[in-house]
């Protein structure tokens, strides 16, 4: 088989050596020609490029490394594009979080204001890096897990409705396994039915092929009852799963997706949240500090025995989805589509989260063919109206416009918190902003 080019975009980022180990995985399915980094921040890339050539020589992995600054170098025959770029790095997702919070709103880097003035950022760094993909490497395949991914895939869907990209996100594989690790299930015998948009959806069937049967109303119950167990490696995410089994609940009829937290109880969230230490430093004081870390050791040469960069769970599903395209396979993925009916009773033309079938012709999403409850298609409608708002202020270069998504945001309880909050992210963010006209 042919030797598979992959470029790494935003490679600066601390799960690239997971995904690309776990690329390397797999010789036969996807034989991996060249590795190729690409990120804008020249510090980031060299410190990457200094842990891959190290991991890559301690594997005797006879792959081509790369990494660049320059996009022509990084594309131009590259086959897959993995991308996972953050527009203004850690530093402004802390400003994402801190911003609202300090006005009473929901801070978090996807979900709230905090997701759209991320947004905001992100479109406009994701539309000139497609861009590119587009010159150089037009035939690739685009596997995007930037987020907030709902508005990016919304962004692309208006820029380049040729572009052959496809939007992943972990966060139903997380919530698998945690019910798996928690409850003794295999989610390889799962084939789940999920409806929703990015971070904002419900399962409302897991079929258990091994039971023959839909195991969703006992995954409900123990959920309810017992909880989950989650183990060291996920303490930092021990709280959102406490959160989940309070969700379901309060709301038993399906099993939400953990990110709504944040739309049915902000009060709780902001409640809880310190104003003045939020994620994006706890991962400034972790998985920041770990790279910079790693690349000293390296170059004083001292033993790396106890670094965890192995193929990771995150990777996989990336990897996955590269190896269904290649070898047509009919792998079940939660893929970001245009909706065109897949949930019948939701508008058209909403990017939603469904399963799909991935194989050569690339995606085929799944119809659900049944009518979701008001509750959830109420407050999915208000999320893609937000969303669409917001995209429309980005293309337009409209102030009003993004004022009003701001306000239909669900986290936000009226337009007067709404303008205050813009204007401070308009002042923050600077150029990595359109300029948005009043
Ligand atoms: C999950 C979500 C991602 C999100 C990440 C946050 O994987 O699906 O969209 O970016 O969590 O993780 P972090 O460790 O950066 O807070
Ligand atoms: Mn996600």
């Amino acid at each position: 088989m042919k030797k598979i080019n992959i470029t790494v975009a935003g490679a600066g980022s601390g799960y690239t050596p997971g995904i690309l180990l776990t690329a390397l995985n797999f010789p036969d399915e996807l034989p991996v020609g060249e590795i190729r980094l690409y990120d804008i921040d020249e510090e980031r890339l060299r410190d990457m490029e200094t842990i891959m050539a190290y991991l890559l020589e301690k594997r005797q992995e006879d792959v081509k490394l790369i990494a660049t600054v320059n996009p022509k170098l990084a594309f131009e025959g590259c086959d897959f594009a993995f991308t996972q770029i953050r527009a203004g790095g850690m530093e402004m997702r802390e400003l994402d979080e801190k911003i609202p919070l300090k006005h009473g709103l929901v801070g978090q880097e996807t979900c709230g204001l905090g997701g759209f003035a991320y947004g905001m950022r992100s479109m406009k760094s994701f539309k000139e890096l497609v861009g590119y993909i587009q010159l150089y490497a037009p035939d690739a395949w685009i596997l995007n897990y930037t987020n907030p991914e709902s508005i990016i895939s919304e962004s692309v869907r208006r820029f380049f409705p040729e572009a052959k990209i496809i939007c992943a996100c972990d966060m139903t594989i997380g919530i698998e396994e945690i019910i798996e690790k928690s409850f003794g299930y295999d989610r390889k015998n799962f084939i789940s039915q999920y409806y929703g948009l990015n971070h904002f959806g419900w399962y409302r069937e897991i079929f258990d092929i091994s039971r023959g049967k839909d195991i969703l109303p006992e995954i409900i119950e123990k959920t309810i009852a017992e909880g989950y167990k989650v183990d060291e490696e996920e303490l930092d995410w021990q709280h959102t799963w406490k959160f989940l089994e309070f969700l379901t609940g309060q709301f038993p009829s399906a099993l939400p997706n953990n990110y709504l937290q944040y739309y049915l109880y902000p009060n709780k969230k902001v409640a809880e949240a310190n104003p003045n230490y939020t994620r994006a430093n706890e991962i400034m004081d972790g998985r920041l500090k770990k790279i910079k870390d790693t690349v000293a050791k390296i170059k004083e040469n001292r033993d790396l025995d106890t670094i965890d960069y192995a193929g990771t769970g995150h990777g996989l599903y990336i990897v996955q989805i590269a190896i269904s395209l290649l070898q047509n396979k009919n792998g079940r993925f939660m893929l970001i589509v245009p909706n065109k009916g897949a949930i019948p009773n939701l508008r058209e033309d909403a990017v939603v989260e469904v399963p799909c079938y991935v194989n050569s012709r690339g995606v085929e999403p799944i119809s659900l063919r049944f009518d979701i409850p008001d509750f959830h298609k109420g407050l999915m409608e208000a999320q893609v109206a937000a969303e669409k708002l917001l995209v429309d202020a980005f293309v337009e270069g409209s102030y009003q416009r993004a004022f009003e998504a701001f306000t239909l945001n669900q986290t936000v309880p009226n337009a007067e918190v709404a303008k205050i909050v813009l204007d401070e992210f308009i002042e923050a963010n600077g150029d990595m902003w359109v300029d948005l006209k009043k």
